[in-house]
């Protein structure tokens, strides 16, 4: 008998079940009645806590559509995995106990950047262990593309076309808040699509006179509104020039604004003396049906993995390079974030057509 763990970790994203179902589904109709599948509760801290439960087939039918996980998930941060706290519990002695007593073989992981640092972790403790890249931030590195990232794109998207609208009609600006706090695919591809006239991501620092030069250039040009797409982590060139713990702590201090956003439209309101709106859909954006290309990244990741297990090939994530789906080791994978590269087509593109990512090119 094959026994199976699977566990969804970390923010959940659009194509988590679709993935979980393509990796059962594969190994049910591989394996028939010799595999057992055990969904274990809210990520690794089902693991850590023993919360797992034997799965039945139909646990994985009608669930391709659906969002969120049927697993549950939680943030269980990498640094702390190691740190025993007040509660005494010693977390990887804990999920490798727990690992042994359910008699796994092998323990389907499916996460993002954390997550794949805790899989490393665990891999490296001997357990078996395949992942799966999962995250509307697309910035896991090792491969070209994460399931959730297009379906967010499209709820994002969705959101600058709403808000045009209405922009034309006011003749505001707006600035539309996308998440990504440490890098900015999610928003490019959302400005672009969107036709936002600005672009601001973390891998670009923007001056904020270039921003407010922009938008006043706009209004000579008769345009009557502009529209901003700004990451949750972008940055100023002020900011970009302080340490990691300078940056922190000036942000601590600025608590009147909710997000960045709310900063940004405040000093460019000062600049142009124009009133700037902001829209921030938040969670909206992880919600719902998985969108097509989704659905089928996510099925073709599931069985994937599901062949990497029948191959007893452990210590891998899928990921899909050059169109193919293929075995990246966790060693690789951990600890490194996929950024937007500065030289990137799209935001070439995206300045080819008068883009302003708010910097000087
Ligand atoms: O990592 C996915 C993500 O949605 C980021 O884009 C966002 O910055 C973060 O999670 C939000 O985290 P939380 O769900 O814990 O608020």
């Amino acid at each position: 008998m094959l026994r199976v763990g699977i566990l969804t970790s970390g923010g959940d994203c659009q194509g988590l079940n679709s993935a979980i179902r393509g990796v059962a589904k594969a190994l049910y109709v591989r394996f028939d009645s010799h595999v057992e599948i055990y969904g274990i509760a809210d990520g690794y801290r089902g693991l850590i806590e023993g919360n797992a439960r034997l799965m039945n087939p139909e646990d994985f039918s009608g669930i391709l559509t659906l969002g969120g996980t049927i697993l549950g998930t939680s943030r269980q941060p990498f640094k702390m995995m190691r740190v025993v706290e007040d509660d005494s519990v010693d977390k990887v002695k804990n999920m490798k106990e727990n690992y042994k007593k359910l008699k796994l073989d092998c323990l389907v992981i499916l996460g993002g950047n954390g997550t794949h640092k805790t899989a490393n972790l665990l891999s490296q403790e001997g357990l078996n262990i395949v992942t799966l890249p999962k995250t509307i931030d697309n910035d896991i590195w090792g491969t070209e593309m994460t399931f959730g990232f297009y379906s967010a794109m499209n709820i994002a998207t969705n959101v600058v076309d709403c808000i045009h609208t209405t922009a034309t009609s006011h003749g505001r600006v707006f600035i539309v808040e996308i998440m990504g706090h440490k890098v900015g695919w999610l928003t490019l591809y959302a400005g672009v699509a969107g036709g936002a006239d600005v672009i601001l991501i973390p891998e670009i620092p923007y001056d904020i006179d270039e921003i407010a030069d922009t938008i006043q250039r706009r209004n000579k040009n008769g345009k009557r509104f502009s529209i901003l797409a700004v990451a949750e982590g972008a940055i100023s060139k002020e900011e970009a020039a302080l340490s990691k713990k300078q940056l922190k702590a000036a942000r601590t201090l600025e608590t009147q604004y909710p997000s960045i956003s709310y900063r940004i439209a405040e000093r460019l309101g000062q600049k142009t003396g124009q009133e700037i709106r902001v829209t921030v859909p938040g969670h909206f954006q992880r919600g719902g049906s998985p969108c097509p290309y989704d659905r089928v990244l996510s099925t073709r990741f599931g069985t994937a993995a599901a062949n990497l297990i029948a191959e007893k090939k452990f210590g891998n994530m899928v990921a899909l390079q050059n169109g193919a789906i293929i075995p990246v080791p966790l060693s690789e994978v951990a600890g490194k974030l996929k950024r937007v590269p500065l030289d990137s087509e799209v935001i070439r593109t995206a300045r080819e057509i008068g883009i302003s990512f708010g910097d000087h090119p």
